[in-house]
């Protein structure tokens, strides 16, 4: 049972500081106060508690396994803090997201998605001098290498988006060797920018090539967005106007998408770059981890259901099999680890859709199926007592076929943005004093010692037809 401590209120141990101007908020910002007692066997320990600026204190059980010689069980990390941050808040009963302390809507709605990149590594909202440096900083490292579109040409044309992407971008430590110490700030600097940079490039170009169009370069007079549209859409045999509705509905699908703090990609990143591997291995990671229908393949999944479901009619049954527990059957772009609550990113989602679409003059039934699904399962005993809400994912789907994404594009736009989060993360890790090479531990469960059975003495056993 956790108790107030009577010893004096204790700041952990201050962190080297990033380079450039002192920072409003930073590591340092954990408080120790308190203890909780635990005992077992006759034997005690008191675990001291951790407080940050906003969220639940959490238990310090560092000293647990050698001085109590127990360790603790949380598959998943539910209830696991694996480092303090200072980047992004979540409260998913009340469904707030901030990022260093701004509310993701105000960020969506006023800001852009270079400015977001700004905070997210470097603190603070950039004055206009800074945003105009930091653009043509990530402007100028756009083009990629062109030792990099053999490398493309070595897939198959049908090859998924991600397994590119993954590829290309663990690839790139091959092309970059003065930004792989990690140790140099500048260096990590250089690999941060050039990541930001060239995600869209490398997006871009693996549609080109999987619909057997030529490679579009990217134009330094276009903005972050833009230029990705371009290289996306464009081709050369006609001029190509960037529609600032869509750029904009763009910047804010990347800006909503950024960082969600320690998410599974997250903390992929976070544990490959303990072990000090360079940035684009740890950024091939977390791509690879975002893949998964449960994480960034979500979006891609939800245009997949409202497809099946079809009709309006039948969203009932769909409903009822999301309810089976003897049904694997779950609603797409539904519930969350941490909201439950309405996440407040599909709240301005759901608003860009409609802004979207009425720009395209898009009547599109999923629209109204996602809509009426949505109504549908918010009224259900089931999907309220479980809060279950839609989340980023369910409708950002409808806005990107509309915008003419295909659909095995979304989750590499979800990587694109979230590359943002991902660097400012694995920088931040890199940074903090008391961060150790990523080390679970585990319960063991298999067999005790046993003696060695050489070959000829193991029986005959069945032969298996080899497929
Ligand atoms: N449809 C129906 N039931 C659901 C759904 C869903 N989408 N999500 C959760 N549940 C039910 C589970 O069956 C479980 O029921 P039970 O307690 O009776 O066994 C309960 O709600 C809790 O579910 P968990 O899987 O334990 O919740 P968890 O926090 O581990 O999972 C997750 C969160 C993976 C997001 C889950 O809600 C899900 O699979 N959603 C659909 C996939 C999706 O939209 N993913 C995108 C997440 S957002 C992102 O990554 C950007």
């Amino acid at each position: 049972m956790a108790k107030k401590s009577s010893a004096p209120t204790k700041t952990a141990q201050k962190s080297a500081p990033p380079s450039g101007k002192a920072k409003l908020a930073d590591l340092t910002h954990v408080q120790v106060e308190g203890s909780a007692e635990l005992s077992y066997n006759g034997k005690k320990i008191a675990l001291p508690v951790m407080h940050g600026t906003a969220g639940q204190p959490a238990l310090d059980i560092r000293p647990l396994l050698p001085q109590f010689g127990m360790m603790t069980y949380d598959p998943g990390f539910g209830s696991t803090a694996n480092c303090r941050s200072a980047i992004t808040f979540i409260d998913g009963d009340k469904g707030i997201l901030r990022h260093r302390g701004y509310e993701i809507a105000d960020l969506a709605e006023r800001g852009d998605f270079m400015e977001v990149c700004y905070l997210l590594l470097h603190g603070e909202l950039p004055t206009p001098i800074e945003k105009a440096e930091f653009e043509q900083m990530i402007i100028y490292h756009t083009m990629l290498h062109e030792q990099v579109y053999p490398m493309m040409e070595g897939y198959r044309r049908d090859a998924h988006p991600m397994a590119v992407m993954v590829g290309i971008v663990g690839g790139l430590s091959a092309f970059y060797h003065d930004s792989l110490d990690i140790a140099d700030p500048e260096q990590r600097m250089l690999a941060s920018h050039r990541l930001i940079a060239k995600m869209p490039t490398i997006a871009a170009m693996s549609h080109k090539y999987s619909i057997g169009q030529p490679y579009v370069y990217p134009q330094n007079h276009l903005r972050y967005a833009e230029n990705f549209l371009q290289m996306t859409f464009s081709v050369p045999a006609e001029p190509y106007i960037v529609n600032p509705v869509l750029a904009r509905a763009l910047d804010r699908i990347l800006i909503l998408h950024a960082d969600h703090e320690q998410n599974a990609s997250t903390s992929t990143v976070r544990l490959a770059g303990s072990s000090g591997a360079n940035t684009y291995a740890c950024i091939a990671a977390g791509i690879a981890t975002l893949w998964g229908p449960l994480h960034g393949g979500a979006n891609e999944a939800v245009l997949q259901m409202l497809a099946e479901i079809g009709p309006k009619k039948n969203i009932p049954n769909v409903i009822k099999r999301a309810k089976d527990k003897n049904d694997d059957y779950r609603l797409m772009g539904f519930g969350h680890r941490v909201y439950k609550n309405y996440d407040p990113r599909a709240q301005v989602m759901k608003k860009t859709c409609e802004e979207v679409l009425k720009e395209l003059g898009i009547n599109d039934p999923m629209l109204e199926t996602a809509m009426e699904l949505e109504r549908i399962a918010l009224s259900d005993d089931y999907f309220v007592e479980k809060k279950l809400y839609p989340n980023v994912d369910f409708y950002s789907g409808i806005i990107l076929r509309a915008m003419g994404f295909p659909t095995k594009m979304f989750t590499m736009l979800f990587a694109v943005a979230r590359t943002a989060g991902w660097i400012a993360q694995w920088k931040e890790m890199i940074e903090d004093s008391e961060q150790r090479i990523g080390r679970p531990r585990q319960i063991y469960v298999g067999e005790t010692s046993r003696k060695y059975v050489p070959l000829n003495q193991r029986g005959a056993g069945k032969l298996r037809a080899v497929r």
